[in-house]
């Protein structure tokens, strides 16, 4: 059995798909399990998370500051084991360069029921609180599945 490998998918790389590698990463430490983020676009490749998904991962004792933005690469449908993508929109976009159903397979809604995680990218603070809560709680669901699971 190989140890899992998640990749967290969002648009920018900045503002979500950090704050959920980090909340993934600090509840998997000491486990064998790879987390890393990208984003569907490259618009933010190289550059540190959003100030503010920064901020709100430290108030909650995580450190993503040495994170680095990074597009999706067709090689990752392959590397990954586990892809979840923050909204419909990157969802639709990875299943889109999809090439093979078992690279489909990989792809899921970070989500339940078909929800997105809204964008915090221009809010204030606020909203990246929101974000923040509602992937804890997503990690804490895809923390369960990966004990549970057998891939
Ligand atoms: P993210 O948010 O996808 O959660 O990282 C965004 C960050 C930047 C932009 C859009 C969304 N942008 O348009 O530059």
């Amino acid at each position: 059995m190989n140890a899992p490998k998640v990749l967290m998918v969002c648009l920018g790389n900045i503002c979500r798909s950090p704050i959920a590698e980090g909340i993934l990463r600090s509840k998997l430490k000491n486990l064998d399990i790879e987390v890393a983020s990208a984003g569907t676009s490259g618009w933010h490749i190289g550059e540190s998370p959003h100030e503010l998904s920064i901020e709100v991962a430290k108030n909650n004792g995580i450190d993503i500051s040495e994170q680095k933005g990074r597009q999706l690469k067709l090689t990752d449908l392959d590397y990954f084991t586990h892809i979840y993508a923050m909204d419909t929109s990157n969802y639709r976009n990875i299943i889109d360069l999809c090439r093979t159903e078992r690279q489909r397979c990989k792809v899921h809604l970070i989500l339940e029921n078909n929800q997105s995680v809204p964008d915090p990218y221009g809010h204030g603070f606020g909203d990246f609180e929101k974000t923040f809560d509602l992937l804890d709680t997503a990690c804490s669901r895809i923390v369960n599945e990966l004990n549970t699971s057998n891939i």
